[in-house]
């Protein structure tokens, strides 16, 4: 189909060339021509928003009106639409095909608040360089990835897609993930144009609910939002996403403060930014322009190059240039940008190189693909209790029959493990915690299988039947937690509890009094507290995507021992969000001295800290830290420290560690975080085995916004934090001298 379209021997042109070609084409375009490369239409049959009017793509394609289209999934749409666009529309300029590559493609890899868990760059680099061979196969080669918000508010259905709420471990992900997308070059028809995601403060959405008001600094704005963007910007990310919340009031779509000043003066971004879906318009719809014009006025001040699926563009430019209030300048430069990496991706010269049916047949869904979505699953898995050895399962008895398993809840046997944002056809071949179990060698007679209950609707006869399962068994799995639609855009919960008749199900089950593990899939921090108090074990799994069932069973038998670790403080109480471990003192900290008195910064009806931490993470071994050294106790301006550290594995058996390095400014300018992450090291420690790590601390990590809204670090005292997770830690101090 695609072959005799192939240019053969195509090769980069040189960034000069590009220009020059570029400005050749601009000058045989009309203005409805460069109004079309800014615009972009939805032609899918997934919903990625509201409806939105629209002439039919073929026509918008062949009228020129289109320069990219959103959510055209398989090689037969983009090679019709590709044909219809270098054949009939005047100036045959190719399109770009846009789709949210999440967590994989056609292999579903964890969600990223799952694969953040696994504190693996490279695995998460890995995840994005096999989801861009699967997706570019397909035509797609503009990605809306990677979602970099941080995020302290479990209620926001959206922390699923990023990497939690630390800044340090969320630039270091966000790099990772534009390597994996564009690799060295993005010329190649297996690397796909990354894009960051959504710029700025998406995450601060007042009480975690979707799409609402967002009202900070500037100061935390830098501090907390920027670092994984400035990240992604210097990984060479090609695109950004405007966030659809406004700053200082102004909508972001039409911020030229946030999208020209800070994004492209400031931070030097050159590349196309496209709007979110429909933000353009929401700029009138938000109430912060007098009608729709205004709206396609105040995006094209801002600079924003790609109007997704709206229309003001096309409706409005032609008449704010005859009205003098934009310059067709203004829209020319919007064009180069578009069509400087049209030249760049090669479909200028070859429109149908990454439309490869023949590599769609090949690539999805590989087994060396769904291998490495099992290995990044497994390092996704926390374990965050485990009481009187409970797990690992005794695998040998129960194969030699004489252990039988209860497997129990609406998780137990279920396909729904991928999570949101994903579009696979393969969707029915995920693996079941069920079909996980069995694949061990576990007989189907010693795994008692009960639903018990629906996500959020109770099951006929499904608690007593779940009962008897677990009154037969030796040990219970139940396996409960959220559909994966009650997560990710426009799914934000008030509640973060796991749902009623899933309660029913596990206090019925749990009166029978055999050892019950909790086996959880969700997209978000829940509050768990009854379930702490009340089972042997917890494994978060969050969604693990196709091989889900293989990599909980790798870990609860202990083929894998557990090493994922919270990138997302899990709240004992609704009422503490949003909670993160880099809070700030206050005036008057809750400590252990001053519990009882009142003019605290404290509840009345509970406790501060939240019940799992950042950072936090068991494993079926046990760790010990002692003997952390600084190397000096005064570091000088463009000096460093030398921190050392004895990791030892005191338990039986061998596992991996996530070494966290933590510091606290104990006083700047402004005010600073009790904690920030600086470092981390993976340490596999044998039974017994000590090993002592180190890092260094340069002057470059002490560095944030102050009150003169400059990015340096002042002199002062330091504390150096070392350990487990953000709440156990060993501690020593230096000072900066400058
Ligand atoms: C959605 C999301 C954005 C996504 C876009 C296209 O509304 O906010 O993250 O890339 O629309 O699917």
């Amino acid at each position: 189909m695609v072959a005799p379209y192939r240019k053969q021997n195509v090769t980069p042109r040189s960034d000069e060339n590009i220009r020059e070609s570029v400005e050749q084409l601009l000058g045989k375009m009309t203005l409805a021509e460069k109004i079309g490369q800014m615009s972009q239409c939805a032609d899918s049959e997934f919903a990625f928003g509201g409806e939105i009017e629209a002439d039919p793509t073929e026509l918008l394609v062949r009228e020129g009106r289109v320069g990219s289209i959103l959510g055209a999934f398989n090689s037969r749409r983009t090679f019709d639409l590709q044909k219809l666009a270098v054949e009939q529309s005047r100036l045959r300029i190719p399109l770009m095909f846009n789709a949210d590559v999440i967590h994989g493609y056609q292999t579903i890899f964890p969600i990223p608040l799952a694969w953040a868990c696994s504190w693996d760059l490279e695995e998460i680099k890995r995840a994005c360089m096999i989801a861009a061979k699967e997706a570019t196969a397909s035509g797609i080669t503009y990605n809306h990835a990677p979602m970099v918000d941080i995020s302290r508010d479990a209620r926001w259905g959206r922390v699923m897609e990023g990497a939690g709420e630390d800044p340090y471990l969320g630039a270091l992900i966000a790099r990772a993930q534009v390597e994996g997308f564009q690799g060295d070059t993005l010329f190649s028809e297996e690397t796909l144009i990354a894009c960051l995601k959504h710029f700025i403060g998406y995450g601060a959405s007042e009480a975690g609910r979707d799409y609402n008001t967002v009202d900070m600094s500037e100061w935390t704005l830098r501090n907390v939002y920027l670092p994984p963007f400035k990240a992604g910007l210097e990984a060479g990310s090609a695109s950004v996403m405007n966030a659809f919340n406004f700053y200082n009031g102004i909508p972001v779509a039409g911020n030229k403060f946030i999208l020209h000043d800070l994004l492209r003066e400031e931070l030097g971004f050159d590349g196309m930014l496209i709007s979110d879906y429909g933000a353009v318009d929401e700029i009138y719809i938000h109430g912060a322009a007098r009608d729709r014009k205004d709206a396609a006025r105040q995006s094209l001040e801002a600079t924003m190059d790609i109007e997704m699926v709206t229309q003001l563009y096309e409706n409005y430019l032609p008449q704010l240039i005859e009205e003098g209030k934009v310059q067709e300048a203004q829209i020319d430069a919007a064009v180069r940008r578009i069509l400087i990496y049209k030249y760049k991706i090669g479909i200028m010269d070859d429109p149908f190189r990454y439309i490869r049916p023949e590599k769609e047949e090949e690539y999805h869904f590989h087994a060396d693909h769904l291998q490495a979505s099992r290995e990044l699953a497994r390092k996704s898995i926390v374990l965050l209790k485990n009481e009187n050895q409970t797990l690992p399962l005794q695998t040998e008895a129960v194969i030699a029959g004489t252990q039988k398993i209860a497997v129990i809840g609406p998780f137990a046997d279920s396909k729904d493990m991928l999570g949101t944002w994903q579009f696979s056809r393969y969707k029915e071949e995920t693996v079941t915690l069920l079909e996980g179990l069995t694949a061990k060698g576990i007989a189907e007679d010693q795994l008692l299988y009960a639903e018990g209950s629906g996500v959020n609707d109770p099951i006929e006869g499904g608690i007593e039947q779940a009962v008897r399962a677990a009154e037969a068994a030796d040990i219970v799995l139940l396996a409960l937690g959220e559909h994966s639609e009650m997560s990710g855009e426009a799914a934000s919960r008030m509640d973060i509890s796991i749902p009623a008749v899933q309660q029913q199900l596990a206090e019925a089950v749990i009166a029978v009094g055999k050892p019950v593990v909790l086996v959880l899939t969700n997209g978000r921090p829940l509050v768990l507290d009854w379930y702490e108090q009340n089972v042997d074990a917890i494994v978060e799994t969050w969604f693990l995507g196709s091989q889900a069932g293989h990599a909980i069973a790798d870990v609860l038998t202990g083929d894998y021992n557990p090493t994922g670790k919270l990138t997302m403080s899990f709240p004992k109480h609704l009422g503490q969000s949003p909670i993160y471990y880099n809070r700030f003192n206050t005036g008057r900290p809750l400590t252990a001295e001053n519990q009882d008195e009142k003019y605290i910064s404290k509840y009345l009806d509970g406790p501060n800290d939240p019940l799992y931490p950042f950072g936090y993470g068991l494993s079926y071994t046990e760790f010990s830290y002692s003997d952390l050294q600084l190397d000096r106790q005064q570091m000088k301006s463009g000096e460093q420290i030398t921190v050392t550290v004895t990791v030892t594995n005191t338990g039986s058996m061998a596992g991996e560690e996530i070494a966290q390095l933590y510091i606290q400014d104990l006083y700047g300018t402004t005010v600073r975080p009790v904690k920030e992450l600086k470092g981390y090291r993976k340490v596999q420690l044998a039974p017994q085995q000590s090993i002592q790590i180190e890092f260094v601390i340069t002057e470059q990590d002490l560095e944030y916004c102050n009150a003169r809204l400059e990015w340096t670090a002042e002199e002062g005292e330091f504390k150096v934090y070392v350990g487990t997770h953000s709440g156990n830690t060993l501690e020593q101090t230096f000072e900066l001298l400058k």
